[in-house]
Order: structure tokens, then C-alpha cells, then sequence
């Protein structure tokens, strides 16, 4: 038997469901039950109600979201490295800092975090929720945290004043895009049609015909008419574009353009967790029940 089918039946044997992020690799796309982006895996791991396992085939702070929204069950990450260096970037301590320095600010964070700075918000947001969040507040002036980039959209959006922390919080992936690059691929490529993640700079999202969430940016693809699709997002999303639209053509606006903590998953390392039902997501009870106010927040305003 293959590893494929190994993982296939292991996974029924227990009654594992496995939720893969966009960015996966394509072989773990393939037996994955759900594919989504951040906001749709979340909803999903609450809704499998009758699934005793969840392996989580994303990175740290997707699969820690998942076992706050359940409690009663045990999540999976394939591999402990698999770990989110924007959400690194954000310090409780930093968190503190801001709201002792801006009290009257509301404080709004990025799905990127880890639970222990959720804990410590008002509500969180999803790249494909942000605008809805920020505007769902009364401030004019709103603590965001940690990509910069998704505070600048939101705020050229929303017309509000996004005060991020910390100040230069990035993803190390989507700030690769270059314009220079797409530009090239323009002129080869005159009909083309752009679309980029929010976490990319400025002036990638100002010659973009589309901003937007790896989900979003799925059923862009599916209803524009361009055939040609220039993507500034990370890589793994391709296979699943050119799955679902196999009339279009899908090219990396940047071709080196990795999460190399969503590749650190492998097929091996997804049967090794179920078998060995490693590692175990856990979370301080007072943080998650903190943590969980704020997606829930999150949740109604998208009901
Ligand atoms: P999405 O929620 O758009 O899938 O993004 C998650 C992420 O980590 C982007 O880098
Ligand atoms: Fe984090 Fe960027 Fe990787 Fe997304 S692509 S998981 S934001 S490092």
C-alpha cells in the first residue's frame, strides 16, 4: 500500500479529519478532506463535530486557533517546526506596551498571532475579513497587529487610523513580490490580469486588478475572464488554481515565493502524526478561553 492510501485508511480507522491551508504541498492537497484559507479551516474544525481527530496541515497559529475553537478535541501539527514567523513578530510584552500607550484603542489582531497575544485582544481578522472587523468598531484610530502591509490596505480602505504593532511586522514571503517583476511579465504577457495577497507591499497591491485572501483570490480566478493570472501569493496556491481552472493559465509573479514553514509538512510526517497522534496542540485554559472571545467576536460579525 502507498503512503497515500496508508494515511487514507489510518485516517478513517481513527476518525481523523485533515484540514490543509492553500499552501500546502500538492500531495498533501490531494488527501486533505478541506482545503481553505485561514477563516474557512477555522469554521470547518468547528463544524466537524463528529471527527475525534483533527491534524492540522498548516502552520502553528491556524492549528492553535483550531484547538481553541475546540476544546473537546485533540488537534495535530505534523511537525512542531511548522511555526509562523510573523507571528513571532508579535510580543505580549509589545502588546502591553501599546495599550498602555493608546488605552482608548481598540485592539484588532491578525489570525497570525500565537493564542497568548489573541488572549490579550478585542477581536481577531482574517485577510479576508479585515476591512468588515475594522469597520464593525467605533474607533477611528485601532491598534493592528502584526503585518504592516494588511494594516496600510485596511486603513486605505477603511479610512481609519490602523496604528500597527509592532510598527514593521511582515511576512518574510509576501515581501519578495517585486512591481519590477510583474511589470516583465506584463509585456510578455499583455493580457494578464494581477492578483496579490494583502500581506504583499504597497506598490504591489497598486498594480494589482485584484487584493485580496487565497480564497478570495480562488474564486477571483474562477470568475474573471482573463485566461492569463499573474499571482502574488505563495506558491502552493498555484496547484489548487490550476486544478479548479485548467483553461487558464497561472503564473508566480515571483517564482521563489515559499513559506518554508508551510513546505516543513510532508506526507510522512502527516501518517507519522496520526499514528503516533503527535504533536498535540495545547493551550493554557485561561489563555484559550481569552483567545476565543475574540475569534467568536470574529465569527458573529461574519454570521
Ligand atoms: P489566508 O488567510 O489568505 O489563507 O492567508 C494566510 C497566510 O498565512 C497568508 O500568508
Ligand atoms: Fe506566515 Fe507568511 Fe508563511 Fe503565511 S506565508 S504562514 S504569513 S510566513
Amino acid at each position: 500500500m502507498n503512503l497515500k492510501d496508508k494515511i487514507i485508511k489510518l485516517k478513517k480507522e481513527k476518525k481523523a479529519v485533515i484540514l490543509a491551508h492553500n499552501y500546502q504541498r500538492s500531495e498533501i492537497q490531494d488527501i486533505a478532506d478541506y482545503i481553505g484559507d485561514s477563516i474557512e479551516l477555522s469554521r470547518k474544525a468547528m463544524e466537524e463535530k463528529d471527527a475525534e481527530l483533527i491534524v492540522f496541515a498548516a502552520v502553528d497559529f491556524m492549528a492553535e486557533s483550531a484547538a481553541i475553537l475546540n476544546p473537546e478535541k485533540k488537534v495535530l501539527i505534523p511537525s512542531l517546526g511548522a511555526r509562523c514567523p510573523m507571528a513571532q513578530m508579535l510580543t505580549t510584552d509589545e502588546i502591553k506596551r501599546y495599550k498602555i500607550k493608546y488605552p482608548k484603542a481598540p485592539v484588532v489582531l491578525y489570525v497570525n498571532t500565537l493564542a497568548s497575544s489573541k488572549a490579550l485582544c478585542d477581536i481577531c481578522c482574517t485577510s479576508a475579513n479585515a476591512v468588515e472587523v475594522v469597520n464593525s468598531l467605533k474607533s477611528n484610530t485601532i491598534l493592528f497587529g502584526p503585518d504592516k502591509n494588511l494594516a496600510d490596505y485596511v486603513s486605505e480602505i477603511t479610512g481609519k487610523k490602523l496604528i500597527t504593532i509592532p510598527e514593521w511586522g511582515f511576512c518574510p514571503t509576501h515581501v519578495l513580490f517585486q512591481p519590477e517583476d510583474v511589470l516583465i511579465l506584463k509585456m510578455k504577457h499583455p493580457n494578464a490580469v494581477v492578483m496579490v495577497h494583502p500581506e504583499c507591499s504597497s506598490e504591489m497591491r497598486k498594480i494589482a486588478n485584484f487584493v485580496g485572501s487565497t480564497s478570495k483570490m480562488v474564486k477571483f480566478s474562477k470568475k474573471t475572464t482573463a485566461k492569463t493570472i499573474i499571482v502574488g501569493t505563495e506558491k502552493g496556491l498555484l496547484y489548487r488554481l490550476q486544478k479548479e481552472n485548467p483553461d487558464k493559465v497561472f503564473i508566480m509573479a515571483y517564482e521563489d515565493a515559499v513559506c518554508p514553514n508551510m513546505k516543513l509538512l510532508t506526507l510522512d510526517k502527516i501518517y507519522s502524526s496520526l499514528k503516533n497522534e503527535k504533536y498535540v496542540i495545547k493551550i493554557p485554559i485561561s489563555v484559550a478561553k481569552k483567545a476565543r472571545k475574540a475569534l467568536e467576536k470574529m465569527f458573529e460579525l461574519n454570521n
